[in-house]
């Protein structure tokens, strides 16, 4: 059945054996098999990249076919994709699809859903997306390192029938933490960072590179998916001069509405869709902001106005609703209520107060007591690493139920916390109803917040659900769900 496609593969893998080549020309589709299965191939291996201008040194990097960020992978809503991943890396990895509400088998937790692919190996991942929007991959084998030094991409799945703007964009934002002759510092893991903010970087890039501007025309409609690659920076974007719609988050459409204070968060693995009319001047320059840690303001980039005229006089009138996915909607009277409570870390980090702030020494007072090296624990308990044989699930669900979550944020640190195989939808947030009961599967927790999220528990499997800080993840703030 499959002979086709590995037939192709193997020819393949022998042409670039052969020269030696490295692999970005194999990232075209390899098929067009009848059943019109989207096929590409990824491989993860060392690569040598620039992230900043000519003039700055080249980097080391792990990198899927040599490109940082990986190629899109552009899959249609309800269509199979078959997505094969080779691993040259000297280390065992996996993919996981972060977002996306695919088959357990699929969803590239190692020991948990999969055997590490080891190196020099290949596993085919195999599924078809339900939902549109913006999700990205990345490992979840040694995930802050793997993540940390650039494997990582955007995964766009296509509506069904396109939307209407003039120009669909994608800005992979990710967090680097560079030596001055520009390589990746080492060093990850450590404890004591792991216990506060974690790997929080020195420089920021937008689809893999230092952005000092980014052109765009007076008049026009832009789709920009903004997805938060970084291992722990948090991000809080602000577009001087414009009013970004937010029209989805996590990949799902919402309401469309105005970030509150024309600021928006993004956490580690956090996505938003904005519709932007480009109502600048012609010629002029917009920044855009992150100023999320007090006091370390910075620009992302710029929108760079070229001087041609408007492109229409006033915003088209279309709508900028998406279409809605498929998802299953809790029933909130019937649905099982669970708590789950975040704990650990150091004390006393509440105020995030800038960088230097979280340095600062009373930090050091009290780690609470976990065991076996562990900075976090949920619900006094400790899973450590990124997935591995054996792990007892927290709370097991019969599948088809409506669960209501309850997640406490007891530390003074800010977690996104990521489910999945599901998505949830944002109830409350410290006894407030979140305004268009957003689904998301990242939802961004300030120190000390209580918030319910809902969801039905209609995929088997058992599931991670961890906070995507990576050291947060790797020290203990982790653990699984199981639907049975
Ligand atoms: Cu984006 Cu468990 O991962
Ligand atoms: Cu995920
Ligand atoms: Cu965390």
């Amino acid at each position: 059945m499959h002979t086709e496609s590995h037939d192709r593969i193997s020819r393949r893998s022998l042409l670039r054996a052969a020269t030696g080549l490295l692999l970005s020309a194999s990232v075209s589709p390899l098929t067009a098999r009848a059943a019109a299965t989207v096929e590409q191939r990824y491989i993860a291996a060392l690569g040598r990249v620039r992230l900043h201008g000519a003039d700055d040194p080249e980097t080391d990097v792990w990198a899927y076919n040599g490109i940082v960020p990986g190629p899109v992978v552009r899959l249609r809503q309800g269509e199979s994709a078959r997505l094969v991943v080779e691993n040259r890396l000297d280390q065992g990895t996996t993919v996981h699809w972060h977002g996306i509400r695919l088959p357990n088998a699929m969803d590239g937790v190692p020991g948990l859903t999969q055997p590490p692919i080891r190196p020099g190996e290949s596993f085919a991942y195999e599924f078809t997306p339900p939902d549109a929007g913006t999700f990205w991959y990345h490992p979840h084998a040694n995930s802050l390192e793997q993540l940390g030094r650039g494997l990582a991409g955007a995964v766009i799945v296509e509506e069904r029938d396109a939307v209407t703007v003039d120009r669909d964009l994608l800005w992979l934002l990710a967090d680097w933490r560079l030596t001055s002759d520009g390589e990746i510092a080492a060093g990850f893991g450590n404890a004591m960072e792991a216990a506060m903010s974690g790997r929080v970087g020195n420089t920021v890039t937008l689809n893999g590179r230092v952005s000092e501007t980014e052109p765009v025309r007076a008049g026009e409609r832009i789709r920009l998916r903004l997805v938060n690659a970084s291992l722990a920076r948090i991000m809080a974007l602000r577009f001087e001069g414009h009013r970004p719609m937010i029209v989805a988050i996590d990949g799902q459409p919402c309401d469309p509405h105005e970030p509150e204070g024309g600021r928006m968060l993004l956490g580690p693995a956090m996505r938003i869709d904005v519709v932007l009319d480009m109502q600048g001047e012609p010629g002029r320059r917009y920044a855009v902001i992150d100023d999320f840690y007090d006091g370390l303001s910075y620009p992302v980039t710029q929108l760079a106005y070229d001087d041609k005229p408007p492109l229409r006089s006033h915003p088209p009138d279309t709508p900028t609703d998406l279409p809605r996915n498929p998802l299953p909607e809790p029933d909130l009277a019937a649905a099982e209520r669970h708590d789950l409570t975040l704990q650990g870390g150091m004390m006393g980090g509440g105020a995030m107060a800038g960088m230097g702030g979280m340095m600062s020494g009373g930090m050091m007072r009290g780690m609470m007591g976990m065991g076996g090296g562990a900075a976090w624990a949920i619900n006094g308990m400790s899973m450590t690493g990124d997935g591995h044989a054996g792990m007892e699930p927290a709370l097991t669900f019969q599948r088809g139920r409506s669960i209501v979550l309850t997640l406490r944020n007891e530390t003074a640190w800010w977690h996104p916390m990521h489910l999945h195989g599901h998505s949830m939808r944002v109830l409350t947030r410290n006894g407030e109803p979140v305004p268009h009961r957003q689904w998301q599967d990242t939802v961004l927790m300030a120190p000390k917040d209580v918030v319910e999220v809902a969801f039905v528990a209609d995929n088997p499997g058992d599931w991670m659900l961890h906070c995507h800080v990576m050291d947060h993840q790797m020290s203990g703030l982790m653990t699984v769900l199981r639907v049975a």
